[in-house]
């Protein structure tokens, strides 16, 4: 998602008018989209983990300040675009932009490796599957529906079988409304394709046996 989009900015024409409105649509909707991200694990994850790991949950959400902040100067710069005072301010802004906004995405990636690698197997360590299947309803009850949809769109799409056998057998244990897990699970089958499906089906049920 973030490197297809900083190959987008970094392919963008800045002297065309149109295609950079749309790549900054587009890189303003990820920007806030990804700062929700980090309110709704700090709601929902961290404030449970808080009590065991203190220091830990500090220096994450110290990282979500400084993904924030990097976030606020891609934002500035994207701003700055209207006013340039011709082709060549808009290249050198568009310049700029692409930097920043690698700055951001370095940061993150950083941010999220360190969440993958070190911060889920200590929630592992404290909770078990039903806390942690708690957590993640939690989020998706303070979401708003489109934004859930959005998520786990990108989840399905850039998750391997295997991992969405178990997600899509979660989220039908899980104590979601009906009428949601059963929108879910069809959103996972449309994203991945009928092929794909079939696979995790086989594997859902080989598990279940
Ligand atoms: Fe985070």
């Amino acid at each position: 998602m973030l490197c297809d989009l900083g190959g987008a900015i970094r392919r963008n024409d800045f002297t065309d008018e149109a295609a950079s409105k749309d790549v900054m649509a587009r890189t303003n909707h990820y920007l806030e989209l990804f700062y929700e991200h980090a309110l709704s694990e700090e709601q929902s994850i961290h404030s449970h983990m808080r009590e065991f790991v203190p220091d830990i949950v500090d220096k994450l959400e110290g990282d979500h300040q400084a993904i924030e902040e990097r976030g606020a100067v891609v934002k500035g710069i994207i701003l700055e675009l209207p006013d340039a005072a011709g082709p060549e301010q808009l290249i050198e802004t568009g310049f700029r932009l692409h930097q920043a906004f690698n700055s951001y995405v370095a940061f993150f990636l950083e941010h999220l490796n360190y969440e993958e690698e070190s911060f889920l197997p200590l929630t592992w360590q404290y909770f078990d599957d039903g806390q942690l299947a708690d957590m993640r309803v939690d989020i998706l009850a303070h979401n708003p529906p489109e934004r859930n949809i959005e998520w786990l769109g990108g989840i399905f799409s850039s998750n391997n079988v295997n991992e969405l056998a178990e997600l899509v057998s979660g989220v039908q244990a899980s104590p979601l409304p009906q009428e949601m897990v059963q929108g879910l699970i069809g959103l996972a089958r449309n994203t991945v394709g009928e092929e794909r499906w079939a696979v995790i089906e086989k594997k859902m049920a080989k598990s279940a046996a």
